[in-house]
């Protein structure tokens, strides 16, 4: 029998029903989604790409300056303030800008001063793919920033699907300069009101400082930063409460300014004679506010991109799903199963099925565990598996509430692939049946660097497969061996010798596709 575990934290299940089918540039948002998920939930341990460890603890700082902590960098702030200065300047009226990793090429404009940009996306380089974008991942970054500075747990709706621009945006990023009426016009521009203006300036200055190396007119000390209240690393109100108080930083440097026409904070609280602020003094009321607001300035992007639903930290979840044939033509999938979970005791085996046309397979079981890791929704255990199939005609696996599609009939085969230090030689197999005249291709997503930001780009590369055999039922292809990546960005860990992150690979049969897959045998040398 499957019994499904479930645990109280996690919700169990992934609605893919509206939206299975929404593709970019031949993308499946599952796989967007799965990748973003995975972000979140394997913090620490097995599988973990150390993403939200930029942020933990909130104080952490792990950008690239040398002198960066004593110049009072703090990463989650970075983060925070990342999404604000990406999105402020879109448009609504016209469907332009938003969370769109355009910042990327906007890192020299005065309005943008301070390392934020280039630290930011340093450190995120090496989890962009083609299943994420830049975008993706900078507004992962809020979400789990404020998760490691004290926000409510399950505070934000995270969404995936976020499309990075090519080039620069629009300027208009207000600075502590800029009069009142600029400002509040700038933010209604991007979809924020007065009140709402005023609100999210006090959600976002709730961390982090404003450091002399930037303002050096507004910050007198030598060194570091000046919070805008005392506690720069807790997401809090306290930036509120000091202010209508008139104690401890009594709201930060940009209420109390020597020059008043740095006295951007205090225009702006003013402007609606603090009756906003008032009301987000409540501790509550501020997260919940803030919440919200966050979350929409999360899901401003341009008109063209469609956003997935809300993502739930999955129970259940397949990785590295992968399929192989034998020198007999037997087909077999294996990868792994992920298992999140709480304070109930984590199953001992799991048990599986293959979907065929004929039906569901008698139930398999792995036995097998190969990890465990952990995060901010709680333990996670990772299990092996490998079965051969009935193929052709496999099409899914499945354990506990998830299932997951399979294409026997045209697949590439990661474990034949090869990898001679960055030259790829792509293989896959396809049903002869199916071979005909159509044209045989391998698709490669490939993170690159690009001119002008550190944020990767993703290129696809076409290149042809020729038929070296056949087995079984199957005939197999090869591509020629190509070499990606190189391009070599400044400085950085995991920065390596490309732009990003790891090569997503498909096969193409004239207009059938195979799925995609992401795996390190396809990594750069
Ligand atoms: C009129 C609106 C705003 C102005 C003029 C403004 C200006 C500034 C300035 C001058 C700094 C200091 C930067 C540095 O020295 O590194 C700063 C920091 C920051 N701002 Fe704003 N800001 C505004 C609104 C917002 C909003 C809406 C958010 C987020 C929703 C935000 C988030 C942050 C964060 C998190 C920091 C700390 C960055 C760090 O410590 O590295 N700001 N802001
Ligand atoms: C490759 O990228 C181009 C855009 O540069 C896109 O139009 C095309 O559909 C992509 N091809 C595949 C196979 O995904
Ligand atoms: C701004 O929008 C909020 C809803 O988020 C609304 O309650 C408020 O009345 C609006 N304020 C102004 C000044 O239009
Ligand atoms: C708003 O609050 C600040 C800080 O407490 C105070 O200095 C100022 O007089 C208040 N302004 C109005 C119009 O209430
Ligand atoms: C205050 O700042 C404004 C704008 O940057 C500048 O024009 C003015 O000279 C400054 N005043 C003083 C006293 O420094
Ligand atoms: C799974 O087992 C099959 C043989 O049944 C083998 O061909 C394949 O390479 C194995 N896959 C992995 C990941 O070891
Ligand atoms: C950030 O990196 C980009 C790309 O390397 C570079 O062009 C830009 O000057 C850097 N910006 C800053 C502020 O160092």
């Amino acid at each position: 029998m499957i019994v499904p575990f479930s645990s109280s934290r996690a919700a169990p299940l992934l609605m893919f029903g509206a939206v299975a089918c929404a593709q970019f540039n031949g993308i499946d948002i599952r796989d967007k989604i799965e990748e973003i998920e995975h972000l979140w939930v394997d913090n620490r341990g097995t599988n973990s790409d150390g993403f939200v460890g930029g942020v933990t603890p909130c104080a952490n700082y792990i950008g690239f300056a040398s002198n960066g902590r004593n110049r009072g960098e703090q990463t989650s702030a970075q983060w925070v303030r990342m999404v604000f200065h990406d999105s402020v300047t879109a448009n609504l009226a016209a469907g332009t800008g938003g969370v769109d990793a355009s910042i990327g090429f906007e890192s020299n404009r005065a309005e943008n001063s301070g390392l934020f940009i280039n630290d930011t996306l340093q450190f995120m380089r090496p989890t962009v793919n083609a299943y994420l974008s830049m975008a993706d991942n900078i507004a992962l970054g809020l979400v789990v920033s404020l998760v490691t500075c004290g926000g409510a747990n399950t505070g934000i709706p995270l969404r995936a699907g976020r499309i990075d621009a090519v080039e620069a945006g629009p300027a208009g990023v207000p600075e502590p300069t800029t009069d009142l009426a600029t400002t509040l016009a700038q933010f209604a521009a991007a979809g924020f009101n007065q009140s709402e203006t005023i609100a999210l300036t006090a959600c976002g200055h709730s961390l982090g400082r404003t450091h002399y190396s930037n303002f050096p007119d507004i910050i007198s000390s030598l060194d570091g930063g000046v919070g805008f209240d005392s506690t720069p690393a807790a997401f809090d109100s306290s930036v509120v409460n000091e202010y209508l108080e008139g104690s401890g930083l009594l709201g930060g440097p940009l209420v109390t300014a020597s020059n008043s026409s740095d006295q951007s904070d205090l225009r702006l609280y003013i402007s609606d004679k603090n009756i906003t602020m008032q009301a987000l003094s409540t501790e509550a009321v501020f997260q919940t506010q803030c919440n919200s607001l966050f979350e929409r300035m999360l899901n401003t992007v341009p008109s063209a991109v469609i956003l997935s639903d809300p993502i739930s930290p999955m129970t259940w979840k397949g990785v590295s799903i992968i399929l192989d044939i034998s020198s007999a033509g037997v087909v077999s999938v294996s990868g792994s199963i992920r298992n999140l979970y709480t304070t109930i005791t984590r199953p001992a085996t799991v048990p599986f099925t293959l979907t065929t046309s004929a039906g569901t397979s008698a139930i398999l079981a792995s036995t097998s565990a190969i990890g465990a890791g952990s995060g901010i929704f709680g333990s996670t255990i990772y299990w092996s598996f490998n079965s051969t199939t009935t193929s052709p005609g496999t099409t899914s696996v499945n354990f506990g509430d998830v299932v997951y599609p399979v294409n026997d009939q045209i697949f590439i085969t990661p474990l034949q692939s090869i990898n001679n230090r960055g030259a790829i030689t792509v293989k896959a197999a396809v049903l002869t049946s199916l071979v005909g005249s159509s044209t045989m291709t391998a698709v490669l997503y490939v993170p690159g660097t690009q001119q002008g930001s550190l944020s990767p780009k993703i290129t696809n590369t076409t290149i042809a497969m020729t038929s070296y055999g056949t087995v079984g039922l199957y005939t197999l292809f090869a591509s020629g061996s190509t070499t990606v990546g190189g391009g070599g960005a400044p400085g950085g860990p995991g920065g390596g010798g490309g732009g990003g992150g790891t090569i997503v690979v498909k096969a193409l049969l004239g207009d059938i596709a195979s799925r995609t897959v992401k795996s390190t045998l396809f990594a750069r040398a």
